[in-house]
């Protein structure tokens, strides 16, 4: 923030003395990038090669022609009416996770929220994708495996120059053993899929029963591998930050909570939400949506310039890299009035129109915007609702909470809480 302030909404710098990079929380040269030019800026090596060598070849890390076709292929088991059927899978986890941390509680008077709503998030989607999968060690070593390779990813965007050393030392080989491994009880568990009979209603359901327009055919093992990986990679530790945050957030408004019981209340008494209460929950929507404006996981994005381009006077020569950063762009004095103010009433519907195009783009823009968008709006609303049933949570650590941005942004020490 202090560059904006400094520089204004967009500057260059160069790496090295070589490359070319622009960081940028122009709305404006955010929308070229990433829709009204897409075509000349593709994703960059972090995406496409080293988070792929591990996490493999799907929706998030491709490109081209192999990305459009699985894109359109996956993309109507993601439209909201077709996520109905995981409202109930999502209520059994979360109700599940609840009566954990209630016993956790029981033992230890202070938990740290982040790694809670780590395991919250990663049992979300593990059971949204294999809902009738459900051996603890099973998940425990894909959970395990998958924040491995997480962790060895972060470690590169952190450390490049260590990059030869890494490979010297033999962790290169590791990671690509913990990533076979993943990927082979991944197979399993497809494998059992094939071998049941009816229908589960879950992501996995989806996967197999899609078919590509042109010859009918659904996607191979591998592929169904590969995708199913990346909405682990692409949808845990997001989820998981961005319902941190808003724990965080909510501790220190009390007055925020109180509006959301009184919805509850009033649109669900003391049923379970179902997928048709969502829309009506609509307070509680506006608190996902401003948490996630304050503190959105996906904090910058990249791409790369394919050849030389212009916006508005800026030069982008080929090659140049350039970093829309999205957590600029949500506290723009400009755009957002007292931006660092926590305040849900500025998502009311009536001032929605009033905003500009990209200035509000948590989960990015254009065409490869977040293909689980609505997926994750529905987990926060089912996770904030469930536990303010049971219980809230009072902040122990506030002068510790420092926001960390790595590949998302998350708090470096937790986020710690009592039970209240
Ligand atoms: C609060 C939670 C989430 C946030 C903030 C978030 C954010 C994002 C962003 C910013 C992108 C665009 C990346 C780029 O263009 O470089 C993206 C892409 C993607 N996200 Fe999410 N995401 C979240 C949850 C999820 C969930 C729950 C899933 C799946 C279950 C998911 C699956 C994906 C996939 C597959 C892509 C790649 C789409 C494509 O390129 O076609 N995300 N996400």
């Amino acid at each position: 923030m202090e560059g904006i302030a400094e520089y204004g909404p967009t500057y260059a710098s160069y790496l090295g003395g070589a490359e070319r990079i622009i960081y940028t929380a122009d709305p404006g040269l955010i929308q070229y990038v990433l829709q009204k030019n897409q075509k000349n800026f593709g994703k960059s090596r972090l995406q496409t090669k080293v988070l792929s060598r591990f996490a493999g070849k799907g929706l998030l890390t491709v490109e081209g022609d192999y990305w459009r076709q699985q894109r359109r292929l996956i993309q109507p088991g993601f439209h909201k009416e077709k996520l109905s059927g995981l409202v109930k899978i999502m209520l059994s986890v979360i109700d599940e996770q609840l009566d954990l941390l209630e016993a956790k509680f029981e033992k230890q008077s202070v938990v740290n929220i982040s790694e809670e709503m780590m395991e919250m998030a990663f049992q979300i989607v593990a059971r949204s994708l294999f809902s009738t999968h459900t051996e603890a060690q099973d998940l425990r070593d894909l959970s395990d495996n998958i924040t491995d390779i997480q962790r060895f990813v972060i470690k590169q965007v952190r450390q490049p120059f260590k990059i030869p050393w890494y490979y010297l030392s033999g962790q290169f080989r590791s990671a690509d053993q913990t990533a076979v491994h993943t990927k082979k009880i991944l197979q399993e568990f497809i494998d059992f899929r094939r071998s049941e009979t009816g229908e589960h209603h879950d992501l996995l359901d989806m996967l197999l029963s899609a078919r590509y327009e042109d010859t009918g055919e659904g996607m191979t093992d591998t592929q169904l591998v590969d995708e199913s990986l990346i909405f682990f990679s692409a949808g845990h530790e997001t989820s998981a930050n961005a319902l941190a945050w808003t724990w965080y957030l909510l501790a220190q408004h009390p007055e925020v909570i109180t509006k959301i019981k009184a919805e509850i209340n009033d649109v669900l008494g003391d049923r379970p939400p179902g997928f048709m209460d969502l829309p009506n929950l609509s307070y509680t929507m506006q608190v996902v949506q401003e948490s996630l404006r304050l503190y959105p996981p996906a904090w910058i994005m990249d791409r790369i310039a394919l050849s030389d381009d212009e916006y508005e006077g800026v030069k982008i020569p080929k090659g140049t890299m350039i970093f829309p950063f999205i957590y600029g762009v949500h506290r723009l004095p400009g755009y957002w009035e007292n931006p660092d103010e926590f305040n849900p009433d500025r998502f009311d519907k009536s001032k929605m129109k009033e905003r500009p195009a990209f200035s509000y783009l948590p989960f990015g823009g254009g065409p490869r915007m977040c293909i689980g968008v609505n997926f994750a709006y529905m987990e926060m609303q089912l996770v904030l609702i469930q536990t303010l049933r049971r219980m809230s949570f009072q902040l122990v650590n506030k002068e510790d909470v420092i926001p960390q941005p790595l590949i998302t942004l998350r708090a470096a020490k937790g986020i710690k809480m009592r039970k209240v």
